[in-house]
C-alpha cells in the first residue's frame, strides 16, 4: 500500500520533511540518502539549511547519492544538477565532500560511469532513504515513459517536455539544455529501503492520480513505486486534488 500524506501547502510540507530527514540522521548518523533535484525539493533543502545553521541536523557522517545528471556538461557548469545541489543544500549543511556521490556528466565513458555509480551505491550498503520528485509525464529520476524501462543506472535521451522544464537552469534557453542525461534506473531506485515521493502543485495532480489508482505501466514510470513496501507520497493539496 502506498501511504499518502497531504499538507495544506508547500511550506508545511517542506518543514515536515526536513524534520523527517533530520530525525532519520539522528537515528542513523551514517544514513545513505538518495536525493532529487528540481523545483519541488528547493524548499525542503532550504529548511534543511536552516536546521543546519542552528545545529539541528547533522550530515557529518551521511552519504548522499543524487538521482541524475545532465550528460555533456561538467559539475562546474551552473546548469548542472551538481551545481544545483551545491547551491541549495551541500554548501549549507555539514556534509563531508567525500561522501557526496554524483554521476559525472563529463565522463568520457558514460556507460562505465553508470556502472561505477551502481557499484558505489552497492558498496555504500544501498540507499536507506530515497527522496524522489515526479515529472508531469510521470518520470522519476530521468526514467522517462517508454516501452521499456532500464533497471540500472543508464544513459537517457530526454523528452522535449523534460528539457523544457529544465530550461530555467540554462538561462531559459531550451537549445542549451543537454539532450541526454545519466540516471539511476528503476531497480536502483526501488532497491532503496524507504522511498518518499514529493509532489506539489496542480501540474502533478493527474500523474499522482494515475500513480495511486492506475495500473503498473512503463508509460508512467512512477507507477512502479506501487511494488515497494515502504513508499510514502507526500503531497500538497493541489497535487492531491484527484485522490
Ligand atoms: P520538479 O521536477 O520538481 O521541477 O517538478 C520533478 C521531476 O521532474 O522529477
Amino acid at each position: 500500500m502506498l501511504r499518502i500524506t497531504v499538507f495544506p501547502d508547500e511550506r508545511a510540507l517542506a518543514k515536515q520533511e526536513a524534520g523527517r530527514v533530520a530525525a532519520a540522521l539522528a537515528a542513523k548518523p551514517d544514513l545513505v540518502l538518495g536525493l532529487p533535484t528540481g523545483r519541488t525539493p528547493v524548499r525542503l533543502y532550504h529548511e534543511l539549511g536552516l536546521l543546519g545553521a542552528h545545529g539541528q541536523v547533522d550530515f557529518s557522517r551521511a552519504t548522499t547519492f543524487n538521482l541524475d545528471e545532465f550528460l555533456g556538461i561538467p559539475w562546474s557548469h551552473p546548469g548542472s544538477y551538481r551545481a544545483f545541489m551545491e547551491q541549495h543544500l551541500f554548501s549549507r549543511v555539514n556534509i563531508a565532500a567525500e561522501r557526496i556521490h554524483f554521476l559525472d556528466g563529463a565522463a568520457l565513458d558514460p556507460d562505465a560511469e553508470c556502472r561505477r555509480y551502481d557499484a558505489a551505491v552497492e558498496s555504500a550498503g544501498g540507499i536507506d532513504l530515497q527522496l524522489v520528485g515526479i515529472g508531469t509525464n510521470g518520470h522519476i529520476g530521468f526514467n522517462e515513459p517508454a516501452r521499456e524501462l532500464a533497471g540500472r543506472t543508464h544513459r537517457v535521451t530526454l523528452k522535449a517536455s523534460t528539457r523544457r522544464s529544465n530550461a530555467a537552469l540554462f538561462g531559459g534557453e531550451l537549445a542549451s539544455v543537454p539532450s541526454e542525461a545519466l540516471s539511476m534506473g528503476m531497480a536502483t531506485i526501488l532497491h532503496a529501503r524507504q522511498i518518499v515521493l514529493l509532489a506539489t502543485g496542480k501540474s502533478k495532480a493527474r500523474c499522482i492520480e494515475r500513480l495511486v489508482k492506475g495500473p503498473l505501466t512503463t508509460k508512467l514510470p512512477a507507477s512502479f513505486l506501487q511494488l515497494h513496501r515502504d513508499v510514502e507520497l507526500v503531497l500538497d493539496q493541489a497535487a492531491a486534488e484527484f485522490l
